[in-house]
């Protein structure tokens, strides 16, 4: 094996890694606050779920990001993954992956300035997680190897069919008190 392949390999691995870490914090957050799992809501387990997925996917995403770097032909350079759509190749592929990058870290930093911000701009930009997890989910399909493999189709379609039933049940049923 190659040094090319073998990042290539660890940065399908990763990207996939963690994609499922927010796929479960998605779900887990969804969880916590949604009247539809109000029997969830104060649960331990689902709350310790979803603090340690919300910091899982930092570590995986950046091997992701570090070995596509460091693959010679993947030619993705540091300025593609922080300005989206600045790669000349796979653009909007690529290009969507740093969009929900930026959009991720922002989501994550307010996390942790939260006593410090007002609550309704807490919330509007903690619900930015579901458009990164979209945009992900897109990037993935447009750039993935293994995302095509009927394998893991079944689990990453199925898992983001699931969520989206979570997020509409959110929607209708209703939040509960934080
Ligand atoms: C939180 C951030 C990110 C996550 C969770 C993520 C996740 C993924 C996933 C799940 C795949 C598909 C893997 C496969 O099917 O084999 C993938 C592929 C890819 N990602 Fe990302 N990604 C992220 C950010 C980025 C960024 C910022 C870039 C570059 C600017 C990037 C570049 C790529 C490329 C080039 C591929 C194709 C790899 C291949 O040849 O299979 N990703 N990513």
């Amino acid at each position: 094996m190659t040094a090319d392949q073998f990042f290539w390999v660890l940065a399908r691995v990763t990207g996939l890694g963690s994609y499922a870490a927010l796929a479960i914090a998605l779900v887990t957050g969804i969880a916590l606050r949604t009247a539809v799992f109000d029997w969830l809501g104060s649960n331990r387990a689902v709350r310790g779920l979803h603090e340690y997925t919300i910091v899982l996917w930092i570590p995986l995403a950046a091997l992701h990001v570090v070995s596509l770097l460091l693959d010679t032909t993947a030619r993705v350079g540091w300025l593609d993954v922080v300005v989206p759509f600045h790669s000349t190749y796979g653009t909007l592929a690529i290009g969507v992956g740093a969009l929900s990058l930026d959009v991720l870290v922002l989501v994550t930093v307010a996390a942790y300035l939260k006593r410090r911000m007002s609550k309704n701009l807490w919330l509007w930009v903690h619900r930015m997680a579901y458009v990164a997890f979209a945009l992900i989910f897109l990037h993935a399909v447009l750039s993935g190897t293994d995302f095509s493999d009927p394998a893991v189709s079944a689990i990453t379609w199925g898992s983001a069919a699931a969520l989206l039933t979570l997020a509409v049940a959110r929607l209708l049923g209703g939040r509960l008190p934080a």
